[in-house]
């Protein structure tokens, strides 16, 4: 007799939702009838209504030519190469977490439209010798930008393989300037419900915030990407600018960032805050630390059949294993 079996890897959809927002979301459905138009729920198929708000707006006007286009293709950095094909663009397109837009893995690519790349300004502050604010298309002038090939490894047991184009995040920090008495480096993403809807959730804590220490994002692999396949990047990937640390699961490469904040205090990240006993601050990859739900052992790589045992840091401890030393005692592998 046949048996059908699902194995571990195949998540359903936004399974990676803490469990306690998920049952929130369900007493959300069941409150979800009475909403008064205008009223916002929280994400999820039964807020539907949030969407549908939203999507009765005016489309906005359409937005001129990329400034930034001319910057690609760059060249591309022959150290970072990749042991697996390219994932098809169209994939990358198509398959996004993006929270703000939805969250299902359509919904970013039919909702993120509505975000305005420009004018995009980014904010450096914190403990920086001299806090600034400065516009993308400046940034992107004063700092040379280069193409890499990285995994990138959801931690819903998903992978894709990409060409990501950026500035290494080292060489951002150095022009950042930070104090001697920075420890960690704060990401925010925009916060604007008219544009991200879904950010009036209350299930979550927005704006989108990430952090990394000092001496990660000093690693040479930190990346600070600002397009991929050889153009600016799509809205729905993280447009203009977003973070690429391929040795963590992807829930710590914060999208469309508008600051930076250099801090002595470690943030308190969105997915800490929803699912503290799901989710921390380091994230790093490790087949061999289930999440909660679910092992972590294998992925599916998106855009082909296969299924491949998920190596530790995902692949990258030659580069990242020395940054953990000491650290034995920390959660650094959820
Ligand atoms: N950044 C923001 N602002 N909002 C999000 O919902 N999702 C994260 C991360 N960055 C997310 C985000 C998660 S869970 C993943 S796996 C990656 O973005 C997905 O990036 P991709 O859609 O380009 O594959």
């Amino acid at each position: 007799m046949l048996i059908r079996r699902t194995p571990s890897w195949a998540l359903p959809e936004s399974a990676a939702t803490p469990e306690h927002v998920a049952m929130n979301r369900r007493r959300f459905m069941a409150a979800g009838a009475g909403l008064a138009a205008g009223a916002f729920a929280a994400p999820g198929a039964a807020e539907a209504g949030l969407l549908d708000i939203f999507k009765s707006k005016q489309p906005p006007a359409p937005e001129g030519p990329d400034p930034s286009a001319g910057l690609y293709p760059a060249k591309r950095n022959p150290a970072f190469k990749l042991d697996r094909d390219v994932t098809p663009e169209k994939i990358n397109l198509a398959y996004n977490n993006y929270y703000e837009f939805g969250t299902n893995k359509w919904d970013p690519a039919e909702n993120a439209g509505a975000l305005r790349l420009r004018p995009w300004t980014v904010k450096i502050g914190g403990l920086v010798e001299t806090p600034r604010e400065v516009g993308i298309d400046d940034l992107l002038k004063a700092l040379p930008l280069e193409e890499r090939l990285y995994r990138h490894r959801c931690v819903e047991a998903w992978s894709m393989a990409l060409p990501w184009t950026g500035i290494p995040m080292k060489d951002f920090v150095a022009w950042a300037k930070p104090l001697g008495s920075a420890k960690y480096v704060v990401m925010k993403t925009f916060l604007d419900t008219a544009v991200a809807p879904y950010q009036a959730s209350p299930l979550y804590e927005w704006p989108y915030t990430e952090g990394l220490t000092i001496q990660e994002a000093t690693n040479e692999l930190a990346f600070l990407a600002t397009g991929a396949y050889g153009k600016p990047l799509a809205k729905q990937m993280g447009a203009p600018i977003r973070l690429a640390v391929p040795w963590k699961y992807g829930f710590k490469s914060v999208k469309s960032i508008v600051s930076f904040e250099f801090s002595e205090k470690r943030p308190k990240t969105l997915w800490q805050a929803a699912g503290p006993s799901e989710y921390g601050f380091w994230a790093n990859v490790n087949p061999e630390v289930s999440h909660p739900r679910w092992s972590q052992a294998q992925e599916r790589v998106l855009g082909t059949n296969d299924r491949r045992p998920t190596q530790l840091y995902n692949g990258y401890a030659e580069q990242v294993a020395s940054l953990y030393k000491g650290l034995e005692g920390e959660k650094l592998f959820m």
